[in-house]
């Protein structure tokens, strides 16, 4: 190489140093910030206005609206995107040098540290695009035989629902769709809807971790004992459970696949996924898309999608390293705590009708709550005209209401708006 084709190389391999080795001021911030109250108990800790509004701090939120539709996806802190924003830089500077050199160990380092956070080995994790990726890649990647049957809910996501009804009219297999109880006594109750439905012929059921119209919190490790009892494979939904509810996969029992998006609740870049398949299931599947690099048992054969935005994943450690200065426990009973503050005052107000479990356990930061006599769009359309708050209204699997999502930088005051607004509305 000559002495200017190696300088030249070693520029643009400092390019990628330098974005990769870029102090991260707010976030040590953060870190302080969060050491100082590192004693006080996560739930003593969610009321606290004045930590929060630090986090807050941390954000760029838009004033233009109250932000409470944030299942949908959320915005990275602030720090996380200057990083996504120096990696897009950077993997443009340096182009297919950075895709041929360094690409692969950074993206194996992302899939090891969303690994090490979901408890599993990374030999059973890919990044992919989204929940959406993550599932349709297990239900299509069974090998379905006609008259097989899959259990799912009424109230489970569109797109999954749609790639069931794809398989029906592709392999002749049978939907057997539950209505799930709204404000179940027991996980008892939950699991028998499930258990009714399963005949021999059951290969897959597909649940919710935490169903995105409501909020309810399913019991995913009752479920998969009863599914695995009736040898029945389970997939879970984890859309809105990942980096929101305080578990690891070993706390789910042993399922058997599970995705989710990263851009929900993790708050990475829009685009960003990961698929969990346990060990044993990974050779059964067919990919979507062939790979003859990999041994069938390699969990990477299922993740050939050609050249895509790198910088993505490359934000998923970034996000991670906001999303643990802040603490999952610490995070996730912040957005319980922001639930109840607002649901309890206007739960029992007549002509206000809750599409929400009442049990605080069977809930997180998602609640749903429609006005009696108004439909579902309209409430979402009168709440932000008249009170500039930005919902999602959901109207149907018997879901008829608006989605209330708040995030780590939802403020008590912007709930006082809201509970304002749905007093006045459900009062007229
Ligand atoms: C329960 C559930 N599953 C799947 C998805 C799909 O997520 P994505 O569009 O990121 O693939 C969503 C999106 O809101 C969801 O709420």
């Amino acid at each position: 190489m000559t002495p200017s084709r190696r300088d030249a190389v070693r520029s643009l391999a400092a390019i990628g140093a330098g974005a990769a080795a870029a102090s991260f001021p707010a976030l040590d911030t953060l870190r302080r910030h969060v050491a100082a109250a590192a004693s006080r108990d996560p739930r003593d800790l969610a009321p606290d206005d004045d930590f929060w509004d630090s986090i807050r701090r941390a954000y760029d939120i838009t004033p233009d609206f109250v932000q409470l539709e944030n299942g949908y996806f959320s915005p990275c802190a602030r720090e996380v995107h200057e990083r996504y924003v120096a990696h897009l830089r950077m993997v443009n500077a340096r182009s297919s040098h950075y895709m041929r050199t360094t690409q692969a160990d950074d993206k194996l380092a992302a899939r090891r540290e969303l690994a090490r956070l979901f408890g599993c080995d990374e030999a059973e994790l890919i990044i992919t695009r989204n929940t959406t990726e993550s599932l349709d890649t297990v239900i299509s990647g069974l090998d379905w035989r006609a008259g097989d049957e899959a259990v799912m809910a009424a109230q489970d996501y569109g797109a999954m629902l749609d790639h069931f009804a794809l398989m029906e009219r592709r392999h002749g297999i049978v939907r057997r769709e539950i209505a799930l109880p709204m404000d179940p006594a027991s996980d008892e109750e939950v699991v028998a809807a499930y258990e009714r439905v399963i005949t021999p012929r059951t290969r897959l059921l597909m649940v919710c971790h935490l169903v995105n119209i409501t909020g309810q919190v399913l019991p995913i490790r009752a479920i998969t004992a009863m599914a695995h009892r009736r040898g029945v494979q389970v997939l879970v939904d984890g859309a809105h459970a990942f980096a929101h509810l305080d578990f690891t996969v070993r706390d789910l029992g042993p399922v058997d696949y599970y995705g989710t998006s990263l851009h929900k609740w993790l708050g990475t870049p829009l685009g960003a996924g990961f698929l969990y398949v346990r060990r044993d299931g990974i050779a059964p599947l067919w990919p979507l898309y062939g790979d003859r690099g990999f041994a069938d048992d390699d969990i990477r054969k299922l993740n050939h999608t050609g050249t895509h935005p790198v910088a993505t994943d490359l934000a998923i450690r970034d996000a991670i390293a906001f999303h643990e200065a802040i603490g999952i426990a610490r995070k996730s009973a912040r957005l319980r705590w922001l639930q109840r503050y607002w649901t309890v005052r206007v739960r029992d107000l007549p002509n206000v009708v809750f599409n929400t479990p009442r049990t605080e356990s069977r809930t997180a930061a998602i609640a749903n709550v429609g006005v009696r006599g108004m439909a579902p769009g309209e409430l979402a359309r009168r709440l932000l005209a008249e009170h500039g708050i930005f919902t999602v209204a959901i109207d149907g699997a018997g879901v008829h209401g608006v989605r209330i999502t708040p995030h780590v930088f939802t403020t008590t005051a912007e709930l006082d708006r809201l509970v304002h607004a749905i007093t006045q509305l459900a009062s007229a």
